[in-house]
C-alpha cells in the first residue's frame, strides 16, 4: 500500500521503450512515441492527484538528435499535438509547465507551442511538471560552468566562493530556471538500467526503480508500485543506518 504521507516531492522518470513497444507490435516507431504520449498524460495526471509535487520527463536527449530526421520531427510533431490538446486541463489541475534544456534548437513550430505552454501556466500553483528537452547533463553542466565563468567575469561572483549550493543554482534544474529541488527517486522503464546523460548532478543521492514495462504500457498502477518501491528503501545520505 502507497503511504500517502510520504510520497516523494521530486519524481523524474526516462521514460523509455516507445521504440520496442512498437515494434512489438508491428507498428512504426511514431505510433511508440504516440502511445508514449498518451501515458505520460495519464502520469501527469496522476502526480497531481497523489500529491507529487514535481514531475520530471526525459522526453528527448542532447544524444536523440542520432536518430532520422523522420523519427525526430515526428516527436516534436506529437508534442506539439501533446500541449494543444492537454493545455486546458493543465491549467484545470493547476499545472506549471516548465522545460529543462536549450529547446531554442527545437523546430519552430514547437519551440512556439512550448512558449505558449510556459506562459500560459506560468502562474499555476499545482504540480510543476518539467519536460526534458533536448536535455543532457553534461551539456548542462557545461553551461553552467560558462554561466559561471561569465558572473565571476563581471566580477558579480568569486571563485574561491563557488559552493555545491551555488553551482546548482546555474543548472536547468537551479533557482535560476525550472528551480526544482533534487529528485528522490528516479524511474526508468524498459528494463534499461542506465542514466543516458539525465540528471547526473540531481541524482547523486536519488533512489532508482528500474522496471521492465515499456513506457506505453506504464500504467498510474505500475507507477504506484515504483513509489512503494521507493518507501521501502533506506535512505542513509552516507550516514548511518537507521531502523
Ligand atoms: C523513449 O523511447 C523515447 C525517446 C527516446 C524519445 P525509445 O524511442 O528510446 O524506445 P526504444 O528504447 O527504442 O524501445
Ligand atoms: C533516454 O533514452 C532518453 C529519453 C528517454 C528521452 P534513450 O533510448 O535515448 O537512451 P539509450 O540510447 O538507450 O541510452
Ligand atoms: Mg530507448
Amino acid at each position: 500500500m502507497l503511504d500517502k504521507e510520504r510520497i516523494p516531492k521530486h519524481i523524474a522518470i526516462v521514460m523509455d521503450g516507445n521504440g520496442r513497444w512498437a515494434n512489438n507490435k508491428g507498428l512504426p516507431r511514431l505510433a511508440g512515441h504516440n502511445a508514449g504520449m498518451v501515458a505520460m498524460k495519464e502520469i501527469v495526471k496522476h502526480s497531481s492527484a497523489i500529491g507529487v509535487e514535481y514531475l520530471t520527463v526525459y522526453a528527448f536527449s542532447t544524444e536523440n538528435w542520432k536518430r532520422s530526421v523522420d523519427e525526430v520531427n515526428g516527436i516534436f510533431k506529437l508534442l506539439v499535438l501533446y500541449v494543444e490538446k492537454e493545455l486546458r486541463e493543465l491549467n484545470k489541475n493547476s499545472v506549471r509547465v516548465r522545460i529543462l534544456g536549450d529547446y531554442s534548437k527545437l523546430p519552430e513550430e514547437a519551440v512556439k507551442s512550448l512558449e505558449k505552454a510556459l506562459k500560459k501556466t506560468d502562474k499555476n500553483i499545482g504540480l510543476q511538471f518539467n519536460i526534458a528537452l533536448n536535455y543532457g547533463s553534461r551539456d548542462e553542466m557545461i553551461r553552467a560552468i560558462r554561466l559561471i565563468g561569465e558572473d565571476i567575469r563581471l566580477g558579480l561572483i568569486k571563485p574561491e566562493n563557488i559552493t555545491e549550493e551555488s553551482f546548482s543554482k546555474y543548472l536547468f534544474t537551479g533557482e535560476k530556471f525550472a528551480d526544482v529541488p533534487d529528485p528522490e527517486l528516479v524511474i526508468r522503464t524498459s528494463g534499461e538500467k542506465r542514466l543516458s546523460n539525465y540528471l547526473l548532478w540531481q541524482s547523486a543521492y536519488s533512489e532508482f526503480v528500474f522496471m521492465e514495462t515499456l513506457w506505453p504500457d506504464f500504467t498510474p498502477t505500475e507507477y504506484e508500485k515504483a513509489i512503494e518501491e521507493y518507501q521501502n528503501r533506506n535512505r542513509r545520505f552516507g550516514g548511518r543506518n537507521i531502523t
